[in-house]
């Protein structure tokens, strides 16, 4: 009998810094496709506040036992073109709230025109995640705020390390 081959995603994205709605994306689309590639986009025109090989190691680190079917690997250029190269069958974005449909909307629909072979999976973002965002994440952390109900214990500590919490008076 021909074997199968196995169903590959991509989740793409800045992933900078990782946090806890990008895990819970990572782990219900395992539950669909046998690997995924969490692939961190290479954009030169867009500082970060992490390098890509710190948010490499620390996405690796955050994974945990789902280490073993996901990929961590960066990309610059067209999505599609990595998706193609990978023989991935779908991208996957994680939704919040209305305000994210009209980019994702656009982009889904420009990436199939390019690649009419990939498929884009929305996945609603968790119920406690879903006003997380990296954006966010970095902006209350870099304010001495608390982030750690949004972010793994190894990026909490990363933020920490980044923008150290003053004693309050
Ligand atoms: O986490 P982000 O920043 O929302 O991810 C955006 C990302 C990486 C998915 C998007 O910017 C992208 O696909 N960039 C690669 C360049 C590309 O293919 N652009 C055309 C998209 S229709």
């Amino acid at each position: 009998m021909p074997q199968k081959s196995p169903l590959i995603a991509i989740y793409p994205g800045s992933f900078d810094p990782l946090t806890l709605g990008h895990l819970n994306i990572i782990q219900r689309s395992l539950k669909l496709f046998d690997s995924l590639v969490v692939a961190i986009v290479v954009n030169p025109n867009k500082q970060s506040l992490f390098s890509l090989e710190e948010r490499r190691a620390m996405i690796e680190e955050a994974l945990g036992k789902d280490r073993k079917r996901v990929r961590v690997d960066s990309f610059s250029g067209l999505l599609v073109d990595y998706v193609r190269a990978q023989n991935a069958r779908a991208i996957i974005r994680g939704l919040r709230a209305v305000s994210d449909f009209e980019y994702e909307f656009q982009m889904a629909h420009m990436n199939r025109s390019l690649y009419p072979d990939v498929e884009t999976i929305f996945m609603m973002a968790g119920e406690d995640h879903f006003y997380v965002s990296s954006r966010l994440v970095r902006e209350v952390a870099s304010l001495g705020g608390d982030v750690s109900p949004m972010t793994p214990p190894n990026v909490h500590r990363a933020l920490l390390a980044r923008f150290p919490r003053k004693e309050k008076p």
